[in-house]
């Protein structure tokens, strides 16, 4: 059973949210940071091994040595337990994957401490192995020892050839969604939230980051101390270390990354400080002290990741125009939607993700105007539907459905798309004025809480639904919630912007006007996506040829302009492509370009052989999420 009496406190804190009358902006102070009251009662993590119900860790105190020679961290993390009131659990399961557990201490109040018992189930393929640890009824802390092994799936050690420097080596977590358990053993589920402090030793001349306080003048001495004192989900735990560098943007923004890749950072990001009072104008308060961003080296398997106070940003969004920085609009959301409020199981994903996407186009619009936010969401839609048509109906729904499976595979367009669509409908049928005041309720009404879907749809029904059923009545929750495909009544966004680089293309593909006579002159990075998505695909190679003479598309530095290029091109059998290609795929590491760029390739037997003489040389440079990716899509068998 897991309806402890923590679970009872939740259940009480939701139901005097929905029983309160109107809307909740009116003003309800906001909660200060609390862990111990995290999901609702119905809240079952089928990711975790973790008995938070019986036993809550609350906190912990990491200290690591960092051994690139070896490829492992070695240290120890220091765990503060709590129990419900009146609990006497003797039982503290930890999720861990990978990890070589050299002792277990327990300690009750005070300073000694003793040995306690332990156990390491055999590893599950998704999961890892649960760590059960047997506590004295009274222990607070449990310290383990351990390290982890080279092929860790949170870790990447990077050899000094891929970084930028070339002369020092490189490591970076990624904790999302359950890779956190592989480099500490903890309760690795979002419905858990955390405090931490780390103490962390580097070899003399490199820096160390995490999602913490980092000093943006910090010493270079290889001994590092952290603390994160708002609670977070493990997920959100996050370290990085290399020849590291700091370029202020503002008073409490700025950009880390390596030597060689600070300053064009900083003036691409140069917009940084705009986004956040953007954000906070419509949200509420930044209410996590600095906000930097740290650009991290090409084999980065996302574009973004959302770590507390420094996102980890992929070198691919460098385009030298900012035209890529919807990235950073969307990490930064993060910093209400998921950080704040912080989906509590995998299912729920759509929560983090589809409220953020929304989110970062309210972001956009305000920096950059509407013209650019409606361009992205009409990119977005189309992402979405083309993806859409290839996914089983399980995989359509928000609230999917991933019993025995690994979360990683909830990852589609499904819960950023869909989920920005169903909130878009909900302004659009109540208003802006009315929705941003929701909106900043919920942020307020749940801060630093982990919450489900149903948690949601309650307070969305007792705080904007149930203030105006006759609108609510356009509003399919249900639907857009449970079932596949997008609702009828789904807002269409639209551009005319896009409109007229349609009538363009046209034009060119009717022959009507040359490549060279194309009105481009001024086109953004997303005109030019459109202009090439809607290209047939396979286009004539002569065509593909006049279109690179003419804008010289293969040479493009834009790494988005360049995926949707070479797509089209690998379709076409543009040879003169080919090149390009393989340099790009043999430079970056990014997902969300390798997948499609792969999977275009095997769809023929010749394009198959080119796939895997280019994976090869490829592989040892992925990161391990990115190479469980690829090595599915061309079938590798080593
Ligand atoms: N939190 C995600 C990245 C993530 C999700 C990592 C699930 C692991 C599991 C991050 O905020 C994100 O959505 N990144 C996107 C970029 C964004 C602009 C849509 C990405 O990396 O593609
Ligand atoms: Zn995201």
């Amino acid at each position: 059973m897991r309806h402890g009496k923590v679970a009872a406190i939740a259940l009480m804190c939701l139901a005097a949210a929905s029983c309160r009358e109107g809307p909740a902006s009116r003003a309800e102070p906001a909660r200060s940071p609390s862990p111990t009251v995290a999901a609702s009662s119905a809240t079952r993590d089928e990711h975790s091994y973790g008995n938070p119900e019986e036993i809550r860790v609350t906190h912990a105190d990491l200290d690591w040595d960092v051994l690139f020679d070896r490829r492992i961290l070695r240290g120890t993390a220091t765990l503060s337990v709590e129990r419900p009131a009146g609990g006497r659990a003797t039982r503290l399961v930890l999720d861990t994957r990978d990890l070589d557990v050299a002792k277990v201490e327990a300690s009750r109040a005070g300073p000694s401490w003793a040995s306690a018992p332990f156990s390491l189930a055999p590893p599950d393929k998704f999961l890892g192995s649960a760590l059960t640890v047997t506590t004295p009824e009274d222990a607070t802390r449990v310290r383990v020892s351990y390290s982890t092994r080279p092929e860790a799936s949170g870790l990447q050690w990077l050899d000094p050839p891929q970084t930028a420097g070339k002369k020092d080596p490189f490591l970076f977590t990624q904790s999302q969604a359950i890779h956190a358990r592989s480099w500490i053993p903890l309760q690795d589920s979002p419905s858990v939230r955390i405090t931490y402090r780390a103490r962390v030793r580097t070899p003399k001349n490199l820096i160390a980051v995490m999602s913490a306080n980092n000093d943006p003048n910090v010493k270079r001495d290889g001994d590092y101390d952290f603390e994160m004192t708002q609670p977070i989900p493990s997920y959100l735990i996050a370290l990085a270390v290399g020849d590291l560098a700091f370029a202020p943007v503002s008073r409490r923004a700025g950009v880390w990354a390596e030597r060689p890749v600070v300053a064009a950072a900083a003036r691409e990001f140069g917009d940084l400080e705009k986004m956040i009072q953007a954000a906070e104008n419509l949200f509420g308060p930044y209410r996590w002290d600095r906000y930097d961003v740290l650009v991290l080296p090409p084999s980065f398997p996302f574009g973004g990741m959302e770590n507390p106070r420094l996102t980890f940003a992929t070198p691919t969004v460098l385009a030298g125009d900012r035209s890529l920085v919807s990235l950073v609009a969307h990490e930064l959301a993060h910093s209400w939607a998921g950080n704040l409020v912080t989906n509590a199981t995998w299912p729920d994903f759509w929560l983090n993700e589809g409220f953020t996407v929304y989110l970062e186009r309210r972001i956009l619009e305000r920096v950059y105007g509407s013209r650019r936010a409606d361009m992205e969401a009409v990119l977005g839609l189309q992402d979405l539907e083309k993806e859409m048509a290839t996914l089983p109906e399980k995989d359509q729904i928000l609230h999917v459905d991933l019993t025995g499976r690994d979360p990683d595979d909830g990852f589609t367009d499904v819960p950023y798309e869909k989920g920005a669509l169903f909130l878009r409908q909900l302004e659009a049928v109540y208003g802006r004025d009315r929705f941003d005041r929701f909106l900043r309720g919920y942020f307020d009404h749940f801060a630093f809480h982990s919450i489900t879907t149903d948690d949601f749809v309650r307070y969305l029904r007792a705080n904007l639904l149930d203030t105006d059923p006759r609108l609510a009545a356009k509003v399919p929750v249900e639907e857009w919630i449970e079932k596949p495909g997008i609702p009828a009544v789904a807002p269409r966004p639209k551009s005319d912007a896009l409109v007229l680089v349609e009538a363009e293309g046209e034009r060119w593909r009717k022959g009507e006007k040359p490549a060279s006579a194309i009105a481009a002159g001024a086109w953004s990075t997303q005109e030019w996506l459109h202009f090439l998505r809607a290209l047939p695909s396979p286009s004539p190679p002569g065509r593909m040829a006049e279109l690179d003479q003419a804008f010289r598309l293969s040479a493009s530095g834009n790494s988005e302009i360049t995926n949707q290029w070479l797509l089209l091109s690998i379709a076409s059998g543009y040879e003169p492509a080919w090149p390009r290609l393989e340099e790009f795929l043999t430079s970056m590491g990014r997902r969300k370009f390798l997948k499609p760029l792969y999977e275009e390739l095997v769809k023929t037997s010749e394009g198959k052989e080119r796939a895997l003489a280019i994976y090869r040389k490829a592989r040892p440079t992925y990161h391990p999420i990115a190479v469980a990716t690829v090595d599915k899509i061309v079938g590798w068998r080593g």
